[in-house]
């Protein structure tokens, strides 16, 4: 392995969401080091425009290239994968980017029906962009696909607002799916798997699917490729950090691992 092989991985959110992905990715890759960025001084990325999430994005990886000489970066936010993924990939070239978008083809394909209808959540940003539109049509002649924008749901999460306050709003958002039967629902916001056993116990029936495995595993096969992958054996080490300078990030990123 080069030198470069022993750098950290970086992984960026807009806060705690993309701790959902690091369980994946330090499940798939436990001998690497990680720098967990929440850049909580913006959260909540889904309200704002997409110009602003790319600009935003930019200057976090141009960060973490600096400060902390990261080898890749996981984009482990479905909203600035979004809006700033093509961007950054353009702009940091040589430096692997993985991104995540939301799990629509194996909603569709492992739904278990032939014709399914697929609810997908997500931040309004990322269902109102090209990219998600253009995935959404790959797959709806053989499913119906019902986007659902899930406005100030990651910013309670994010809160750590009670669970009472979370399931108001969960009751509100799905009241347009009333009497609809969903075969499968994306949590197309690294949030949303932080709350995934409320949403089961809502829709019992319903198959749930997240792209935080594929995209640990895309990132195993891009370091694979690079032979960027650390040949340590021993497990790697975390550090967790926010650009809000909050102390208590680290420990309630922590709990959700
Ligand atoms: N966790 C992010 C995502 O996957 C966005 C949450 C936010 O709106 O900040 O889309």
């Amino acid at each position: 392995m080069n030198k470069i092989g022993k750098r950290p991985i970086a992984v960026l959110d807009s806060g705690l969401g993309g701790v959902s992905v690091l369980r994946h990715l330090m499940h798939e890759l436990p001998n690497e080091d990680y720098i967990y960025f929440g850049d909580t001084a913006n959260v909540p990325y889904g309200s704002k425009t997409s110009e602003d999430i790319c600009d935003i994005t930019v200057k976090n990886i141009e960060m973490l290239l600096a400060e902390y000489s990261v080898k890749a970066v996981v984009i482990a936010c479905n909203t600035a994968t979004g809006a700033a993924a093509a961007t950054c990939r353009a702009k940091f070239d040589g430096i692997p980017i993985i991104g995540i978008e939301p799990a629509v083809k194996p909603a569709v394909t492992q739904s278990g029906k032939e014709n399914p209808t697929v609810l997908v959540m997500a931040t309004p940003l990322t269902l109102s962009q090209e990219k998600f539109t253009s995935l959404a049509q790959k797959y709806n002649p053989n499913a119906s696909i019902i986007p659902l924008p899930c406005d100030g749901l990651a910013s309670l999460i994010e809160a750590g607002a009670p669970e009472s306050d979370i399931r108001a709003l969960l009751k509100k958002l799905f009241s347009s799916v009333e009497g609809t039967d969903i075969d499968s629902i994306v949590l197309g916001c690294t949030h949303y798997p932080l709350i995934e056993d409320m949403i089961a116990e809502i829709f019992p029936d319903a198959r749930i699917f997240d792209g935080g495995l594929g995209t640990a595993l895309q990132t195993r096969r891009r370091l694979s490729e690079l032979g960027l992958l650390s040949d340590s054996s021993e497990k790697g080490k975390i550090t967790v950090i926010n650009s809000a300078g909050d102390h208590s990030f680290a420990e309630r990123a922590m709990k959700h691992i």
